[in-house]
């Protein structure tokens, strides 16, 4: 059986002020609640100090990206050591922000979800579609061709042991979420192409839904399923929100 993972991913957001604040209020709200898996990914300079709150605590540490080498001179960079040594251990990768303002292709995602396998953390794939492309019906298609650029390059193992988020971007930010039936049948068609290949490892993934989850909607979405939690932006930003999400998926 699968545990959901409820995930906030703090984007260009917070300070050290704000992250005792959230940290605190939801290790007070969490306590006792372990039906569910909870994770935090704040900005990278935040990582030791954010870990160091959660030393007492069951919250994961995540991170929002990850480089594909691990040492050099790569200016600006993240090592996916430096993030396992700072604690971090689910790590975004495949963001729909990051492919469109960074120019992140599919094949240089699936290398940085190799990287992040090598070294034992645990990727957070996002995949999902635009607009238009919800809109001309190729939804199904584009999440395939995401995920399959994984399995090219390192096969359907790969996918133990890992995160897939389904975020259309056409709900990011927008409070528009996809309804729970439109975000099940797209959960059930990446279970399904994964299953193609290996049917245990299909059970096993763990596949959140994202996209302007909130502590209004996120019940009714966790019905569904296929749907093991969310990766949560804005609504991750405050504790009693984000805690209501989490107790949902519980
Ligand atoms: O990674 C999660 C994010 O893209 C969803 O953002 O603000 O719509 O919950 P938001």
């Amino acid at each position: 059986m699968r545990k959901p993972l409820v995930m906030g991913n703090w984007k260009l957001n917070g300070s050290k002020a704000m992250a005792l604040d959230l940290v605190t209020g939801l290790k007070k709200e969490l306590t006792g609640v372990d039906g569910c898996d909870v994770a935090i990914a704040p900005p990278v300079v935040y990582l030791d100090y954010v870990q160091k709150l959660l030393a007492d605590s069951n919250i994961i540490l995540g991170a929002q990206n990850v480089d594909t080498h691990l040492s050099g001179a790569y200016t600006g960079d993240i090592s996916a050591q430096m993030l396992k040594e700072v604690g971090a251990t689910h790590i975004i990768i495949g963001h729909s922000e990051r492919r469109t303002y960074h120019k992140e292709c599919d094949k240089f995602i699936a290398q940085k979800f190799a990287i992040l396998k090598e070294n034992g953390l645990t990727p957070v794939l996002c995949i999902g579609e635009t607009e238009a492309e919800n809109e001309a019906g190729q939804t199904q298609a584009v999440c395939a061709k995401q995920i399959d650029a994984v399995i090219d390059l390192l096969g359907v193992k790969a996918f133990n042991n890992a995160v897939i988020a389904y975020e259309p971007i056409w709900a990011i930010g927008t409070g528009k979420s996809a309804t729970p039936a439109q975000a099940q049948a797209i959960h059930k068609f990446i279970r399904d192409h994964i299953a193609k290949l290996d049917g245990d490892v299909a059970k096993q993934v763990i596949i959140q839904y994202g996209g302007s989850v909130n502590d209004k909607n996120a019940a009714e979405l966790f019905t569904q399923p296929d749907i093991d939690g969310a990766l949560v932006g804005g609504a991750s930003l405050k504790a009693d929100a984000f805690a209501v999400i989490v107790k949902a998926a519980a």
